[in-house]
């Protein structure tokens, strides 16, 4: 059940060029969240930003109660977030919508994280880490070297990690999915994970069906209520020989590669 809480701010601390990792107080948000799952978080106690902005679950500490939130300037909400400090409050709902799905037999996870798409993929790789049976495999795509966030804490986590950037200044040059084939063919059952940019995710929703699996992807649409109520975050959705609009905070954010119709 998702709960309305005012959470304290235990860190609040700039890790990359407009980037922030937040640490929040809140354990009846880690007793239930999910990996994959978001809070929908109200940036400022004035009227604008109005509307709530949703983050991914970076990270639970279950047993101290916290959870982290990495998040990157992007606008007016973000930019306020930035300034909070720790011993203030958050106001913050959660945990919200449908996470990965987690009910796996032992093989191959393969995340595929662009940008800060990485953020809804740390749990997930830490989860299956704790399992036995499982090799995770991080593929984590930056447009420069100096935005690659995370790498070290997926490796630590047990994750063996690639990374590509679009000039690249780290790893391989070019687009992170370009890596995919030649690294997943011959490993066996494998789960594929999606988060990033669109364009991303459409590549790894098409290498899926060219392999013949169903793999997910996190979507990020621009939410409103965040509980479904709005209607303002609808994606299309296949169903049988048509379409539907589906809701991305309560159907989603994580939906199946087969699943998703890609705009355009
Ligand atoms: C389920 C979900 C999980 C998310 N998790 C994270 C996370 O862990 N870390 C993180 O940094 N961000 C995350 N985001 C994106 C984050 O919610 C937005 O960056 C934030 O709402 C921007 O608020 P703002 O007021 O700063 O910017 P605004 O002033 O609202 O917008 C600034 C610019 O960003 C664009 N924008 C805003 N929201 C989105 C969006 N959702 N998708 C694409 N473009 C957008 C706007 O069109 C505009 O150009 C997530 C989004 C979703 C839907
Ligand atoms: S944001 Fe309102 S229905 Fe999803």
């Amino acid at each position: 059940m998702p709960v309305l809480i005012k959470a304290p701010v235990l860190l609040n601390e700039q890790v990359g060029p407009g980037i922030f990792l937040m640490k929040v107080h809140a354990p009846a948000v880690t007793a239930e969240c999910k990996p994959g799952q978001f809070v929908h978080v109200r940036t400022t106690s004035e009227r604008d930003p109005l509307l709530r902005r949703p983050f991914s679950i970076y990270r639970k500490e279950k047993d101290a109660g916290n959870l982290q939130l990495l998040y990157e300037i992007r606008g007016k909400g973000t930019s306020l977030m930035a300034g909070i400090r720790a011993g203030e409050n958050l106001d913050l709902m959660g945990p919200l919508g449908r996470g990965w799905n987690l009910d796996r037999k032992p093989g191959t996870v393969i995340v595929i994280g662009g940008g800060m798409g990485t953020a809804s993929l740390l749990a997930l790789v830490e989860e299956f880490c704790s399992r036995k049976g499982f090799k995770i495999r991080a593929f984590l795509g930056f447009r420069e070297k100096k935005l690659v966030i995370g790498a070290e804490i997926f490796a630590r986590a047990g994750a063996e990690v690639t990374i590509a950037t679009d000039d690249g200044s780290c790893g391989y040059r070019g687009p992170i999915t370009d890596l995919l084939p030649r690294s997943v063919r011959g490993t066996g059952p494998f789960y594929i994970y999606a988060c990033g940019p669109q364009a991303m995710l459409r590549r790894v929703a098409e290498f899926c069906e060219l392999e013949g699996i169903v793999g997910e992807v996190s979507l990020d649409h621009r939410m409103a209520c965040g509980t479904g109520a709005c209607l303002g975050c609808s994606c299309r959705v296949k169903k049988k020989d048509s379409w539907t609009y589906s809701r991305t905070c309560v159907e989603g954010p994580v939906f199946t590669t087969s699943e998703v119709l890609w705009d355009g």
